[in-house]
């Protein structure tokens, strides 16, 4: 049985679902090695509007890397896994299209670091978020401390780090990094629900506003606007651009085709 499932929810919604609920969705080399290849091929699919990921079994998301697969001081393989996800991770956070991370139960490890890659975030009620790598005496090592820092602040990631504390549901969307919490088994409509709205954005604007954030959070502010500035005057003068602002004045959906 495949260990990442692909699926078209709606025509343009892909979801990539981990698909080993036996060890929690746990990230084998060889689950890896799909998650890759789905992820490429979403990216390269004019299609896909939209990614979803989601974990099998409805208890975890993703408890983190394979724990077995460190066992025994094999270096060499080690260095290597961690080289491979931090440039699978970093794939996942450059493509070019909205992906929504949707978590039942726990996302731990390098399953938050996952999350932390991808652009809105629905929670289950019962999902839980943590780095707990300290416990077993490692750290993050697929940009886990980075990105988080990032996203909450020295204090909330401190908590996460140097307590091992999980994040409720309710405690992410109070952080700001929840876009919605529901119960259970409200998930399937909640993720539709975003997904149906981010196939309401055009597509290339929408790649712009995800390389604005990205960039312009690593540049000074004057930067920023000039780039978001150089963005806007490009979408302006797109088919799509044209056709957004045609389509609100004449009160009709717009068809947008990448244009
Ligand atoms: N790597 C490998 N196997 C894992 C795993 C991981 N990260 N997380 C869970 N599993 C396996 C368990 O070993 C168990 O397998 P078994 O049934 O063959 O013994 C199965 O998944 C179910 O997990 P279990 O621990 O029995 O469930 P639980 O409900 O008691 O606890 C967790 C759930 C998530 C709290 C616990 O599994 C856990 O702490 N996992 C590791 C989280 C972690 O440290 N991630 C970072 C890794 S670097």
């Amino acid at each position: 049985m495949a260990l990442i499932e692909t699926s078209d929810l709606l025509p343009g919604i892909r979801q990539i679902l981990f698909n080993r609920p036996e060890k929690l969705n746990a990230l084998s080399t060889p689950l890896m090695r799909e998650f890759e290849t789905a992820l490429i091929e979403a990216a390269a699919d004019r299609g896909v509007r939209v990614i979803v990921l989601r974990g099998a079994g409805g208890k975890a998301f993703v408890a983190g890397a394979d724990i077995a697969e460190y066992q025994g001081d094999k270096r060499a393989e080690f260095i290597a896994y961690q080289l491979n996800s931090r440039r699978v991770f970093d794939m996942l956070e450059r493509i070019a299209k909205p992906v929504i991370c949707a978590v039942d139960g726990f996302a731990l490890g390098g399953g938050f670091e996952i999350a932390l890659c991808c652009d809105i975030l629905i929670l289950a009620d019962t999902a839980q978020l943590g780095l707990p790598e300290g416990r077993l005496g490692l750290c993050p090592g697929g940009g886990g401390t980075q990105r988080l820092v990032r996203a909450v602040g020295k204090y909330a990631a401190s908590d996460l780090l140097l307590a091992g504390w999980r994040l409720s549901a309710q405690r992410a969307l109070q952080l700001g990094i929840a876009a919605d919490v529901v119960p259970a088994e409200e998930m399937d409509e909640a993720i539709l629900r975003r997904a149906r709205a981010c196939l309401k954005v055009a597509p290339l604007a929408a790649a712009e506003m995800k390389r604005l954030l990205r960039e312009g959070a690593s540049a000074d502010i004057e930067t920023a606007k000039s780039l978001e500035q150089e963005v806007l005057f490009r979408l302006y003068s797109t088919a799509d651009g044209q056709e957004g602002i045609d389509a609100f004045l004449e009160k009709r959906d717009p068809q947008f085709r990448m244009e």
